[in-house]
């Protein structure tokens, strides 16, 4: 069977029984607590909560989806049999039973029931065993989180707590009975940590779970099937659930969240070792020419990853969504590099994955992906060499020592820790990321404290913007600077150097050495050069690489200031290395700058005054 024939097999079956397809959700979900959609559930959030109406959206209290899903909770796993970062799950949804009731009605209605534990494990037993004629090994039901102080929880009050302030929830029996008058005999009690599906975020619908499993060819029971009986409301999240510091409060209406792996049942289906057998894995793998197993299995996991995020929007930095793009990325480039892999093979693996894909999702953009990753691929080669090599002379990797070599070239925590070996045994990912979260607020406290905490958006020592506004504004004198620099360099003397920029929302002002005042017609000179260029809408582009390189160069640098060992150089106007003019200015910065000189607006010199003995200081203002 195909995955194709799967997906349409899953589709037709809940659609014969009420539910509406609903297409998959971005991979970017609008719920701002978490980075990424993990569930078919995250977009029917508010659907359980009573917060939306699925009769007025979908016309169904039931809906049926295959939904783009990406965790990075299991990224030190992939390699193995089963374990991804970007899946797709299968699943049915049910909003909007009251607590004990139960489905009634024939199939005319059947859109307007909803439904709970009976029809929801009688589905999912039929669908496996009829439909794809499988044979389910064993399941797993919910054993109660205290099975001395089990009460059944009553509408509106929070549940009960024991001594230790844990939520209390019932074993759950009544799936148990449901799944011996299937016919399944092997049935497991686990407990909360294992069966009780946590809210998604910082809050959200929760509740016991029952899992269906399946044997591999190699005879091992692999999770196929996760079926959540949304019972309650947790107002923290799974980490404060787990931790005991968050209540459960009973929803007002039950629910139904079922997700099964679309890769994992392709590979129970097609009788494979791994997913990375199946037909929508193989033909990827296959394409790498590295011999170690293992490695082909990541590349080939991150590269589908690398996909469905660009196209879902998610462009590499050193930020959230865009900081799990650029280490998934970068471990592949490392990888190849180790290798000797020809990363233009990339481009091969990614037409791969368009040709697979495509069909389904067909926004997938083959030329955009290899563009952003070809990007990025330019940057980080320039710092991975010295980055491997610094990594060579640490003689034991501790977590801040491995975060400065993260900070100063790039390479990303996986391949830290893998290629630091022996050495590198103590280090954790956990560990690592404090040091990680530990640098962002000394960046941000550094802010706060210098404004009082006022909210200041942007304070580079240059630049200083309290809001929104102001940070485009302060973004287009910003460029204006280094063009000021330039055409300075142009009309007075090549040898002008910067002595001091500050950048208000109101103006510039950008001190140099020169060692007389500046004529009119020189001031009308240097307001033209500037203006001219910003008719021309110039791009502004800027590349990483490391300062001595930088600096070597020829873009501009501020003497005066202290640059990190990897630098930006911003360059107004045509590229050197892609055209065969010169550009209108290359400097060494930090940003931010506009895209086109044309945002910029009119450039005027307001003032031209003397610092000091040779140096001196120009005021310019921008116009609409
Ligand atoms: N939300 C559950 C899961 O992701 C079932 O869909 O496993």
């Amino acid at each position: 069977m195909t995955h194709t024939e799967i997906r349409k097999k899953f589709l037709d079956f809940f659609e014969k029984k009420g539910h509406t397809i609903v297409p998959s959700s971005s991979l970017l979900p609008d719920d701002p607590s978490v980075l990424f959609t993990t569930a078919g559930m995250q977009q029917f959030k508010p659907y359980y909560t009573g917060e939306a109406d699925p009769m007025k959206d979908f016309g169904s209290l039931n809906t049926v989806s295959i939904q783009k899903s990406m965790r990075t909770s299991d990224i030190d796993e992939i390699g193995d049999e089963s374990h991804l970062t970007f899946f797709e799950m299968l699943g049915n949804f049910s909003f909007g039973l009251k607590p004990n009731g139960s489905a009634k009605g024939g199939p005319s209605t059947l859109f307007k029931t909803s439904y709970f534990k009976k029809e929801a494990i009688e589905y999912a037993h039929k669908f496996i065993t009829n439909e794809m004629g499988l044979t389910i090994s064993h399941v797993s039901v919910f054993k109660g989180s205290s099975s001395t102080h089990s009460t059944k929880p009553q509408g509106g009050e929070p549940v009960e707590s024991t001594s230790s302030g844990q939520a209390t929830v019932p074993k759950d029996e009544e799936s148990k009975k449901i799944w011996q008058s299937l016919g399944v005999s092997d049935i497991r009690e686990e407990g909360m940590e294992d069966v009780f599906w946590g809210p998604t975020g910082n809050s959200g619908p929760c509740g016991p779970t029952t899992e269906i499993y399946c044997k591999n060819t190699q005879g091992q029971d692999v999770e196929i099937w996760n079926i959540v009986f949304n019972e309650f409301f947790c107002n923290g999240s799974r980490e404060q659930l787990l931790s005991n510091k968050t209540k459960l409060t009973p929803l007002e209406k039950n629910g139904i969240d079922t997700g099964m792996g679309l890769e994992r049942l392709v590979m129970i289906a097609q009788n494979t070792k791994s997913i990375f057998e199946t037909a929508l894995f193989s033909p990827i793998l296959n394409l790498i020419p590295i011999e170690d197993t293992r490695i082909k299995r990541i590349i080939t996991d991150h590269s589908r990853a690398i996909a469905f995020l660009i196209t879902d929007g998610v462009r590499p930095s050193n930020k959230e969504q865009g900081y799990i793009l650029r280490r998934l990325m970068r471990r592949v480039i490392t990888y190849g590099q180790i290798h000797k892999m020809d990363l233009t093979i990339m481009h091969d693996i990614f037409a791969k994955i368009h040709e697979i894909y495509s069909p389904i999702y067909h926004d997938l953009d083959r030329n955009l992906i290899i563009h952003e990753f070809d990007n990025e691929k330019e940057k980080f080669e320039k710092t991975l060499k010295s980055g491997l090599k610094e990594l060579a002379k640490i003689p034991v990797f501790d977590a801040s020592g491995t975060f400065k070599i993260y900070e100063s070239f790039g390479l990303p925590y996986e391949i830290i820790k893998e290629l630091g070996g022996e050495k590198a045994k103590n280090l954790n990912r956990e560990d690592f990321d404090k040091e990680f979260k530990k640098h962002q607020e000394l960046s941000r406290a550094g802010i706060e404290k210098k404004f009082g905490g006022h909210g200041l958006l942007l304070d580079t020592g240059e630049l200083k913007a309290a809001d929104e506004q102001e940070l485009k504004t302060v973004t287009k004198l910003h460029t204006a600077t280094h063009m000021l620099q330039a055409a300075l360099r142009k009309v007075l003397d090549g040898e002008v150097k910067q002595a001091g920029s500050d950048i208000t929302a109101e103006r510039l002002r950008f001190d140099f050495t020169f060692p007389r005042k500046m004529t009119n017609e020189e001031i009308k000179q240097v307001e033209d050069l500037i203006n001219e260029a910003i008719k021309k809408d110039l791009p502004v582009t800027f590349k990483e690489m490391p300062l001595e390189e930088a600096q070597k160069s020829g873009a501009l640098f501020f003497s005066k200031q202290k640059y990190p060992p990897v630098v930006k150089v911003y360059t107004v106007g045509p590229d050197p290395s892609t055209s065969s003019g010169p550009p209108f200015s290359r400097e060494l910065c930090g940003g931010p700058h506009v895209t086109h000189t044309g945002e910029i607006g009119q450039f005027k010199i307001i003032r031209e005054e003397a610092v000091s003995s040779g140096i001196r200081r120009v005021r310019a203002i921008l116009k609409e």
